[in-house]
């Protein structure tokens, strides 16, 4: 029987307006195996309030319907990519709000993550890292980590498909990884 395609949720850190992270998510699907489906998550589009869940995810009882259609997306994939830039040091407010809405949904899935800042974002890669564990999720070695000009970073303009060249061989082989730890 041959294998069953697998789904990738590619979930942008970003939500911010003039954002890079749509650019730089479709740079990143661009370059995945032809055997992964995937689907670029835009956080903007899911609304999940801070402050509206009484249990704890852990305990997989959510009373809102947007947090049970959240949860239903993400238990239907079977492994994750996350792009992010690096904000002071650390990730997105947004990543972190949605992936504390869930639990068990994350559990023992493959996660590859991919990180852009001038520096490439590593402090931010390392955070989410211990996060991921934390969730019980089986994140690849190797982390892209994309730089980004500072004059780019102030507005000047961006061409993935040029300025991220340098970086196709390190994302191929997280890819890799990826397409590796789903099986
Ligand atoms: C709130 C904020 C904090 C930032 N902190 C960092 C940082 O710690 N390190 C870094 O290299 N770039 C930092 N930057 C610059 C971002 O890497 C750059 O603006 C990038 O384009 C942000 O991604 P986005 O455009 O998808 O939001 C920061 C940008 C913002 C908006």
């Amino acid at each position: 029987m041959p294998a069953r395609t697998r789904n990738i949720l590619i979930i942008m850190g970003s939500v911010r307006e003039g954002r890079r992270c749509p650019a730089i998510a479709a740079w990143v699907a661009a370059r995945r195996p032809t055997s992964l489906n995937c689907e670029v998550v835009d956080l903007k589009d899911w609304h999940l309030p801070m402050d509206d869940e009484t249990a704890i995810p852990a305990t997989g009882v959510y009373a809102n319907d947007h947090t049970r259609a959240w949860s239903a997306k993400v238990a239907g994939a079977d492994g994750f990519v996350i792009v992010t830039p690096q904000y002071n040091w650390g990730y997105p407010a947004p990543l972190k709000n949605a992936l504390d809405h869930l639990y068990d949904e994350w559990k023992a899935k493959p996660l590859m993550l991919v990180t852009y800042g001038g520096h490439g974002g590593d402090k931010c890669a390392k955070q989410l890292r211990t996060v991921a564990k934390g969730l019980n999720m089986k994140t690849v070695w190797t982390s892209p980590a994309l730089t980004i000009t500072r004059a780019q970073i102030l507005g000047a303009p961006f061409d993935a498909e040029h300025d991220l060249k340098r970086h196709v061989p390190k994302v191929k082989r997280a890819w890799r990884q990826l397409e590796n730890a789903l099986r």
